[in-house]
C-alpha cells in the first residue's frame, strides 16, 4: 500500500469496519465458502487523478457508469471467504477507481504483482457498481453495499407464495415490532436471474429505488446503508424476523403476526 493510503485514517477505519462486519457475517453462518461480497464508495476518502492511474492495471466494466468516473471503491475479491476477509482484509479486498470514461477501472490496490494475480473484484461487481451509480444519481448518503446469503431470508424465497413484496413485508414486519421501525420501507423482491449478470444488477437497482434491501429469489440479500454496521444491522433484523416465522412454523404454530394497525402505528414512531 502506498504511504498516502496507509496514512489515510478514514480509509483505515473503513477497512477495520469491513473486517468486523465480514467476521459477523461468517459467525452468523451466512457465508459458506466465498458467499457474499461487500463494497464501499470511497468518494470523500481517496482522491486520485487520472494521471496518477497511468500504468496501473486497467479492466473493462460490463456497462458504462459515467457518473462514477473518478470515484474509488473498496470491493471484496471474487472467491474470497468472509472469514479470511475478516482476518486479513488487505489480502482479500481491492481498491479500484472508475476511469474518466466510466467504461473501465484501474486497480489502485493491491500493487504487488504476487497478490494482484490472485485478486479480482467480486463477480457481483455489476450489481455493486450499478447500485453505487444509483446512489450517486440520487446524491444518497448510502455508500455501503452488502450482499450475503442470510439463511432464513434465502429460505423465505423458496416458496412461490412468499415471492411477492406485499406478502414478504407483511410477514417480516409482523414478526417483530422493530422490523417496521428500522426498515420502514420494507424489502424489494428480485425474481431469480443469473448471478453476476447485468440483468440482475438492473433488477436490483429497480428494487432498491424504493427500498434499502432487496431479496434475490433463491439466492440471498442485497442491502445498502450509510455505514457497514448499519447495513449489517438491517439484514440481521430481517433475518431475525424470518427466523421467528420459521421457528413458529417448525413448532406447529401458525404465527399471528402484528395487526395492520399495530404495524401502521410503529411506522409513525420516530427514533
Ligand atoms: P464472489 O466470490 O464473486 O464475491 O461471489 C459470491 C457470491 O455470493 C455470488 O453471488
Ligand atoms: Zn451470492
Amino acid at each position: 500500500m502506498t504511504d498516502a493510503l496507509k496514512n489515510n485514517k478514514k480509509l483505515s477505519a473503513i477497512i477495520d469496519s469491513v473486517s468486523d462486519v465480514a467476521g459477523y457475517i461468517w459467525q452468523k453462518g451466512w457465508a459458506e465458502k466465498n458467499a457474499g461480497n461487500i463494497s464501499v464508495s470511497l468518494k470523500d476518502v481517496i482522491n486520485i487523478s487520472d494521471g496518477e492511474c497511468c500504468g496501473l492495471p486497467h479492466r473493462e466494466l460490463p456497462a458504462a457508469m459515467e457518473n462514477l468516473s473518478g470515484t474509488c471503491f473498496l470491493v471484496t475479491g471474487t472467491g474470497k471467504r468472509m472469514r479470511d476477509i475478516s482476518k486479513s482484509p488487505m489480502s482479500n479486498i481491492l481498491i479500484i477507481r472508475v476511469d474518466e470514461t466510466g467504461k473501465g477501472y484501474n486497480i489502485i490496490e493491491p500493487t504487488e504483482c504476487e497478490i494482484l494475480t490472485t485478486l479480482r473484484p467480486t463477480s457481483e461487481l455489476p450489481s455493486h457498481l450499478s447500485i453505487h451509480s444509483m446512489n450517486a444519481e440520487r446524491a444518497s448518503k448510502h455508500r455501503v453495499v452488502i450482499h450475503t446469503h442470510a439463511n432464513e431470508l434465502c429460505a423465505l424465497t423458496q416458496a412461490s407464495e412468499f415471492c411477492d413484496e406485499k406478502v414478504l413485508n407483511r410477514i417480516l414486519w409482523g414478526m417483530h415490532p422493530e422490523t417496521k421501525v428500522f426498515i420502514p420501507a420494507g424489502v424489494g423482491f428480485v425474481p431469480y436471474l443469473l448471478p453476476g449478470s447485468i440483468a440482475i444488477a438492473m433488477a436490483t437497482v429497480e428494487a432498491l429505488r424504493k427500498h434499502d434491501v432487496a431479496l434475490w429469489e433463491k439466492h440471498g440479500v442485497f442491502a445498502i446503508g450509510d455505514t457497514l454496521d448499519n447495513t449489517f444491522d438491517i439484514i440481521d433484523i430481517l433475518a431475525k424476523s424470518a427466523s421467528i416465522f420459521f421457528t413458529c412454523r417448525a413448532a406447529g404454530i401458525e404465527p399471528e403476526g402484528l395487526t395492520d394497525n399495530q404495524i401502521d402505528e410503529l411506522g409513525k414512531l420516530i427514533f
